[in-house]
């Protein structure tokens, strides 16, 4: 019996998931809901968090899975990229562990796992506890196919030839899609995280209220920082315009003024990622498009792979929600692959904090 424990602590979600014989048997994910008062991750903070959640989350994923430590073969955890201070953690927990228990470690490129996501075969007693995977079917691409990974830290158009061979044939050149939301949705005051806001208010709103900029960029790469500045100087006109101060004032005098930033600001993301990634797609002359990362929970998004896939002839690829944000279930994966290739990583390993795949 192979049983691989992972371990994921890059941003602000601890998690801890099993995988045994191939099959994910527990995905825990503790959140962190302390850095909603700072309208962003604080580093410090996070790591703190971890440090309280990784016992009790490692240890509820290990019986879950109707496993003991005794029984794990391999210890997966996430190496980077993400927050210094919150891998640390995780890293240091999965050498302790795994030095205790005399079994090898595994390193995880985050983003690759959220790339592996797709791969995921959840046990028919985790798809019976998690509302999430009900009714959705899993199906996993072949390769090569194109993932688009969009996060709070990444935009990118992956090429993926193999689970151990993967080229970033573009990304963005300034923010990420994630990060055009969260900041534009605390502009119109709206909590942290501002994607699902926008998500949900977009949903009452006009797509063509507000017309914003595009970026012009070549090949397959991205750039958001455009359409933010345009998002803030259309609420900085309109300020001027009806001469209030506030977004609250200024709400009292247009009626639906969020609903329909949201949607606009949403159908403007959503067709940006859509047009670079079907120009890769049609020179590349590849028909299985997957999408990965947080922001693949936006509604719209989903939507579109959806149409495109339609009109274009795709088989399309899009991840249960619980698989979506940062979760330990697709470093479990990655995990197992490389357990499978006996790829090991030495104990003396340490995180990286910035992008690469
Ligand atoms: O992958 P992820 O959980 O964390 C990393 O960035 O590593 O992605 C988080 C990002 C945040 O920017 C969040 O606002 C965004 O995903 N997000 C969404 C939605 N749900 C999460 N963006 C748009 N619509 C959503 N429904």
């Amino acid at each position: 019996m192979n049983v691989i424990l992972a371990i994921e602590s890059s941003c602000d979600d601890t998690s801890s998931a099993v995988i045994v014989d191939g099959t994910l048997r527990s995905n825990v994910i503790a959140s962190q809901k302390v850095h909603e008062e700072y309208g962003g991750v604080v580093p410090e903070l996070a790591s703190r968090a971890h440090q309280q959640n990784i016992l009790p989350v490692v240890d509820t994923a290990l019986k879950r899975a109707g496993v003991t430590k005794e029984q794990i073969s391999a210890i997966a955890f996430t190496r980077g990229p993400g927050l210094l201070g919150s891998l640390l953690v995780g890293t240091s927990f999965a050498k302790g562990l795994a030095l205790a228990l005399g079994v090898p470690l595994i390193d995880v490129n985050h983003l690759q796992g959220h790339v592996l996501a797709h791969f995921v075969e959840p046990s028919a007693e985790l798809i019976a506890q998690t509302p999430s995977l009900q009714g959705v079917p899993i199906r996993h691409p072949s390769f090569p196919f194109l993932c688009l990974l969009v996060s709070g830290g990444n935009s990118q158009i992956v090429l993926v030839k193999a689970y151990n061979n993967m080229e970033i044939i573009g990304q963005t050149i300034d923010d990420a899609a994630g990060e055009a939301f969260d900041k534009c949705a605390k502009v119109l005051g709206l909590p942290y995280p501002g994607g699902p806001w926008i998500d949900k208010l977009a949903k009452l709103g006009d797509p063509a209220k507000y017309p914003f900029a595009k970026p012009n960029i070549p090949a397959y790469d991205y750039s958001f920082s455009g359409l933010k500045t345009s998002f803030l100087y259309t609420l900085r006109d309109l300020l001027k315009e009806y001469g209030v101060e506030t977004i609250d004032e200024l709400a009292e005098k247009i009626p639906n003024l969020r609903e329909d930033m949201c949607a606009s600001l949403q159908a403007t993301v959503v067709d940006i990622l859509m047009r670079k990634l079907k120009k890769a797609a049609s020179d590349l002359k590849i028909n299985q498009v997957a999408v990965a990362g947080g922001v693949s929970a936006n509604s719209a998004l989903r939507q579109a792979f959806v149409d495109y896939g339609k009109k274009y002839r795709w088989s399309v690829f899009i991840p249960p929600f619980s698989f979506t944000t940062d979760n330990a279930a697709m470093v479990c994966q990655a995990g197992y692959f490389k357990y499978l290739d006996r790829d090991f990583c030495a104990i003396d390993e340490v995180p990286f904090a910035k992008t690469q795949i």
